[in-house]
């Protein structure tokens, strides 16, 4: 008899079949004759108990002796038939015939024990951390999220594409690249000058993990119309907070013949549609989060899936952080970037819940967004929500050759370097608009998990790679 998921037995009558549970030991409690075994295969949240009763039928001595020295963490396979549970909470146990242990773990050493761990204690241990209540739950939305993005993008017309991840431009222009490189660099090759000669690297030339994979994401746009990108992306910011990573992963579709405001109407869609989602098919893990980690999340989650986004130009957001300048240690000024204490503010307070800002000071954007006739914002969009900020972060991109040439000629970039992304202008141009949302963010906002490096298997971020 094959085994099936924990979930899969849930979803059966208890009409005594004959029914095989693999899975970890969570708890062992012994009361008289009865033996009460939870086992979790994180196929769902709840564990399945399994009860021994060696007042029924007696149990063979291989199981008993299984039993006397069965531990939490330890793998097991029992055996049974599914029965309906006398306990509240669950419909169905296993009333357990055999039990055979696969894997012992030690109680002396096995880390996970049945009381509470802290998060920082839990990163240290993140191999092991998936076993617990909270991961098996960040996990799992994790992977029912990642599916919904395809499941959004794929019946919307867009096409998934592959762009690199190693690159050779810098496509946020903000310098804070991971270089790869095959070079011994205990022996580098220099030129003349001094500066190291790249000719003999790898790819013949510097090159870096990318930040971002818009730049190609726009070759295809401006090709099969509507497409999206969805992979790992790395930033070297030394930026050491509960929203950062060295290496997170990022969705970016790309529109074709699309203004700034299709591209916030996509936005908003995206995050509704991702919503509900998470609401109807991980309700369990999140019924979880909404009463141990963050209360309300449910209620908040299906209140923002059903009504409109806020809106305001940053120059709006200014006037209103201004009005309250004394809130801030940071005093808002046009021009400034916005700091996480004028985000929070706007979500909080002028909006109560997210917001959508728009027309950002140029200067403090990207090279490649689209320049308003005013001569200093450009077509930029950052949806920004309680609690984290900045969730999506895009723009239409400029369009016209000349304005984009000049403007990366003001930033001193390589033009050669580039020449592939200014031909999009150069050849049937066409206003075109897309957003980044990273997706570790996202699983933030939907779990109400605090830091970052916990909703994510392995977090990179500064001074941590581990595992
Ligand atoms: O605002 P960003 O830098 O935008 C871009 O990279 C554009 N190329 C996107 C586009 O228009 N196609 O990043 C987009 C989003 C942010 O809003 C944030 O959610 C996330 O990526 N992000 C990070 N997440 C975790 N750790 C970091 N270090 C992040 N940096 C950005
Ligand atoms: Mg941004």
């Amino acid at each position: 008899m094959a085994c099936l998921l924990i979930k899969e037995l849930f979803s059966l009558p208890a009409d005594s079949r004959e029914v095989t549970v693999c899975g970890w030991v969570r708890t062992k409690r012994e009361m008289k004759n009865l033996v009460f075994v939870e086992m979790n295969d994180g196929s769902c949240f709840a564990g399945i108990q399994c009860t021994f009763d060696r007042s029924r039928e007696g149990l063979d001595g291989e199981t008993e002796t299984a039993l006397s020295s069965l531990s939490t963490g330890a793998s097991a396979e029992i055996r049974g038939r599914l029965v309906p549970s006398p306990a509240s909470g669950q419909a169905v146990e296993v009333a357990a015939e055999t039990l055979t242990v696969i894997g012992e773990a030690p109680a002396e050493t096995y880390p996970l024990q049945k009381k509470r761990h802290s998060l920082e204690f839990l990163r240290e241990i993140a191999h092991l951390r998936a076993r617990t209540n909270t991961f098996g739950a960040v996990g799992r939305v994790r992977s029912r999220l990642a599916f919904a993005v395809h499941e959004f993008f794929q019946s919307r017309g867009f096409q998934y594409v592959h762009t690199p991840i190693i690159t050779t431009n810098d496509a946020e222009g903000a310098g804070a690249m991971f270089q790869v490189t095959s070079l011994d660099l205990n022996a580098l090759p220099r030129t003349e000058g001094g500066p190291v000669d790249y000719a003999g690297d790898f790819f013949g030339k510097r090159a870096f993990l990318t930040v971002s994979g818009q730049l190609e994401a726009e070759t295809y746009a401006t090709a099969l119309s509507r497409v999206y990108t969805f992979g790992p992306t790395f930033r070297a910011e030394n930026s050491n907070t509960t929203r950062h990573l060295a290496e997170f992963w990022m969705i970016e579709p790309e529109m074709a013949f699309a203004h700034l405001p299709d591209n916030m109407a996509l936005a908003e869609d995206f995050l509704k549609f991702l919503f509900t989602v998470i609401l109807k098919d991980c309700a369990e893990d999140l019924a979880f989060f909404d009463t141990r980690v963050e209360k309300g999340i449910i209620e908040t989650l299906r209140s923002v899936a059903e009504s409109s986004f806020a809106h305001i130009t940053y120059t709006g957001a200014i006037k209103e952080l201004e009005k309250n300048a004394s809130a801030f240690e940071f005093k808002p000024f046009w021009g400034c970037d916005l700091q996480s204490e004028h985000e929070k503010f706007l979500t909080e307070k002028v909006a109560g819940g997210p917001v959508i800002v728009t027309d950002y000071p140029r200067e403090i954007k990207a090279f490649y967004m689209k320049q308003n006739d005013d001569g200093r914002t450009v077509r930029a969009m950052d949806v920004l929500v309680p609690r984290l900020g900045e969730i999506i972060g895009g723009s239409e991109r400029e369009d016209n050759l000349e304005n984009l040439e000049n403007r990366m000629a003001g930033l001193g970039m390589d033009k050669g370097l580039y020449s592939w992304y200014l031909d999009l202008r150069r050849y049937g141009t066409v206003p075109h608009a897309g957003f980044g949302l990273g997706f570790e963010r996202l699983i933030q906002y939907v779990t109400g998990m605090a830091n970052i490096r916990d909703v994510i298997p392995y977090p990179r971020a500064v001074g941590q790679a581990e595992f």
